[in-house]
This record gives C-alpha cells, sequence and structure tokens, in this order.
C-alpha cells in the first residue's frame, strides 16, 4: 500500500494541487479508520450487492484517489472482482468537474495513478452543496470528507474586526458557533438519512484539539490574515467595505465536543439509528526542509516565505477576491489579490514560526442495522 508522507510539496498555481500542498494529505491519516470501515462492510454483505461510497468535498480528486483505489483493492480482495463498487465525487457546482475527470483519468498530472474503474467499479459527480440531501435515502454505504465540513452553509454576521472567526467580537464569535453548531448537525442529518443500515461516516475536519491548540500557518497565527489585509485598507487600495467583505465563512474552531454535539444533544440522530463510533483529534504536523531551519539564510527565507503562502493561498485566495468590489475590473481584482499575497510572502521572510501543524478532528459515525 502506497505511504503518504506530509511533506507539502512546492507551490503549484492550480487550485487542487495548491490544496493537496496545503492539506499536506490529511486525509491519509483516517485512511486506516476509512479501510477498516470498508472491511465491515464487506464482511456483512453478500458478494452481489454493490458498494456505494460518497467523497464530499471531493475538489479536484487528487486527495481521495489513492485512498480510493486502496477501498477498491480491499473490496475485491475481501468480496472478488466482480463485486460492484459505485463511486460517488461530490463538490459544489461551481467546482472544476473537468480537471477531476483528468485526475480520474490519470491524465493530469504525470506518474499519477487513474481511478481504478472497471466493469465492475463505477463513478459520477454530484455538483450540489453538501448542505443539501445529495444521494437516495438509505443508499450509501461509506460516506467520507475530509478538510471541508468546517466551510459554514451562509454568512450569520460580518466580522468587522478582521477576517475570520478568531478576529471577532463576542457576539460576532456567538452568532458563527451557533450557525456553525446548525451547520453541522444538519450534514450529519443529511449525510445520515442517505447512509444504508450497518454505513460509516468518516468525516475529518480542522478543529481544535485537546489542548486547545488551532490552525497557525504563519507567524500570528489566523489573526494574521485578517492582518495583513488591515494594512491594504491603512494604505488606501482597498475601501472599508472590501475589508468588511473580505471573511472567511467557516468554523475552524470545533471542538470533540463540539462534533460529538448531535449524538449527546436532541433526538435526531437516535431517530435515524445513528451512534458516534469514535471522536478523536490530532496533528497534522507539515515538514519541509526550512521549517527547523531557525537563522535562515536568504535563500532559505525565500523558499520559507513560499512555503507559507503556498499553504494559505489556496484556501484563502478566494476570500480576498470575492471580498472586492464587482465594480473592480477582473483584472483589477486579481493584481489586489496577488498584492496581498505579495505582502504575505514578505511578512513571512521577515517572521519565522516554525511548522505547520494542522488540528484535526475525526469523527465516525454508524448507522444501525
Ligand atoms: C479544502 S478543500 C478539500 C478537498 C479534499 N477533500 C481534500 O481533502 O484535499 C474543500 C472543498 O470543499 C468544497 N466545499 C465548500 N463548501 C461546500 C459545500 N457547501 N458543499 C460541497 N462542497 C463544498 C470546496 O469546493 C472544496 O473543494
Amino acid at each position: 500500500m502506497k505511504r503518504y508522507s506530509t511533506m507539502v510539496d512546492s507551490y503549484d498555481d492550480k487550485f487542487g494541487s495548491g490544496m493537496y500542498a496545503a492539506n499536506g494529505y490529511s486525509l491519509y491519516l483516517s485512511q486506516s479508520t476509512i479501510l477498516r470501515c470498508i472491511e465491515e462492510i464487506c464482511k456483512r454483505q453478500s458478494v452481489h450487492m454493490p458498494i456505494t461510497i460518497a467523497d464530499f468535498g471531493t475538489a479536484d480528486g487528487r486527495t481521495s484517489l489513492n485512498l480510493l483505489n486502496n477501498a477498491i483493492t480491499t473490496i475485491q480482495e475481501m468480496s472478488g472482482a466482480a463485486k460492484p463498487v459505485m463511486i460517488y465525487h461530490e463538490d459544489q457546482a461551481t467546482n472544476d468537474f473537468n480537471l477531476l475527470y483528468r485526475v480520474i483519468e490519470g491524465t493530469e498530472d504525470e506518474g499519477q495513478d487513474r481511478l481504478k474503474l472497471s466493469s465492475s467499479v463505477f463513478q459520477a459527480a454530484i455538483g450540489r452543496s453538501m448542505y443539501e440531501e445529495c444521494l437516495p435515502n438509505n443508499s450509501v454505504d461509506l460516506a467520507f470528507s475530509s478538510i471541508v465540513v468546517h466551510n459554514l452553509s451562509r454568512r450569520p454576521c460580518r466580522i468587522e474586526g478582521g477576517t475570520l472567526s478568531c478576529d471577532g467580537n463576542e457576539k460576532e464569535k456567538a452568532l458563527i458557533k451557533e450557525q456553525s453548531a446548525k451547520d453541522w448537525e444538519r450534514f450529519v442529518y443529511l449525510r445520515g438519512k442517505e447512509l444504508s443500515p450497518g454505513g460509516y461516516l468518516v468525516v475529518l475536519n480542522c478543529g481544535v484539539d485537546k489542548t486547545g491548540k488551532n490552525l497557525h500557518p504563519i507567524s500570528g497565527g489566523m489573526p494574521r490574515l485578517g492582518k495583513l489585509l488591515n494594512t491594504m485598507l491603512q494604505d488606501g487600495l482597498i475601501t472599508q467595505e472590501e475589508f468588511l467583505d473580505a471573511n472567511f465563512d467557516v468554523d475552524i474552531y470545533r471542538t470533540e465536543e463540539d462534533h460529538s454535539r448531535p449524538f449527546t444533544h436532541g433526538g435526531m440522530a437516535k431517530q435515524l439509528g445513528l451512534e458516534l463510533v469514535s471522536v478523536r483529534s490530532f496533528i497534522n504536523t507539515l515538514q519541509h526542509p526550512t521549517f527547523d531551519i531557525v537563522d535562515k539564510d536568504a535563500a532559505a527565507k525565500a523558499e520559507y516565505a513560499e512555503r507559507v503562502v503556498a499553504g494559505i493561498k489556496p484556501w484563502f485566495y478566494h476570500v480576498i477576491y470575492n471580498g472586492l468590489s464587482e465594480k473592480r475590473p477582473h483584472e483589477e481584482r486579481k493584481q489586489l489579490t496577488d498584492l496581498y499575497f505579495d505582502r504575505m510572502r514578505a511578512f513571512a521572510y521577515d517572521n519565522h514560526a516554525g511548522g505547520t501543524e494542522i488540528p484535526l478532528v475525526e469523527t465516525v459515525v454508524r448507522k444501525r442495522l
């Protein structure tokens, strides 16, 4: 079985591979959990029944490709090569599904495997929000999702002091927490309805670990992202409205307890026959040659700064770009967004913050037989 290192690769401007690098293959820290669920499903199913797998928030499919191939191998070893397998790749309708298909076909990246489709293994894509019904009730054996469900379904308020909830005042923080709890509960409810009896849901979210550690991708942590944008406001490059509109609509501060809540409060989970198998938090420590060098020379500083930007840009570019007024031409919005990341690069060049750690929370749910 292919092993994954958490070494982050070099920056690539394409959304997909940038994302791949930024996440440091976090999904693979849940691979053994997911394959164990597959084994349990194979043990109880007759050889002819299809196994249905759904990847929610698949993006370009690069991250999950090898995991899906390992799942297909496990199924075929346990249930025979003729066992039907149906794989769904889900993401928002705005996702680049053409890129997804090039990744599935193995034509996008040199040396990359293709998805092992065959006369018994099928695939389809779903362009619909994860906060809507995506598949028929009782039809999915294994649903999984990595680094996706921290995205909120809507913006409950604007964060006046920065770009995300860590910059908010108490009232703004409370509104985001309320939205976050509703969204997580809704996601569990929708996926719970879709699960077949005996099926599993495995979700890996950015979150907070037991010690309270949260994502820290740059010196100064997440508040640095809003502070850097504020320098552009102070310099008269963007307007106050644009600064206020550039919000990152996520909750990356959910704890293990927050993830458990749909199972400990209210009757939804019980009604659907869902049981919480486990919730665990852990850290994905990204590695890069320059992370450990404290006294860097100019070349190491430049490489380090590039790596910091590569780790943030894939998931933050749209926040800055979309915050800018639609009255500005596309080119101007692009230039201003690039300028923001130039400032981030310059800041990272001057300020060492060691390596990036991604605190994650893995939640495993099973639907009773
Ligand atoms: C950080 S990427 C994760 C990609 C991949 N799962 C991984 O582990 O690398 C987040 C993905 O979530 C998707 N996403 C955000 N909001 C969504 C929604 N409401 N419904 C479905 N997908 C969503 C984005 O389009 C993006 O592809």
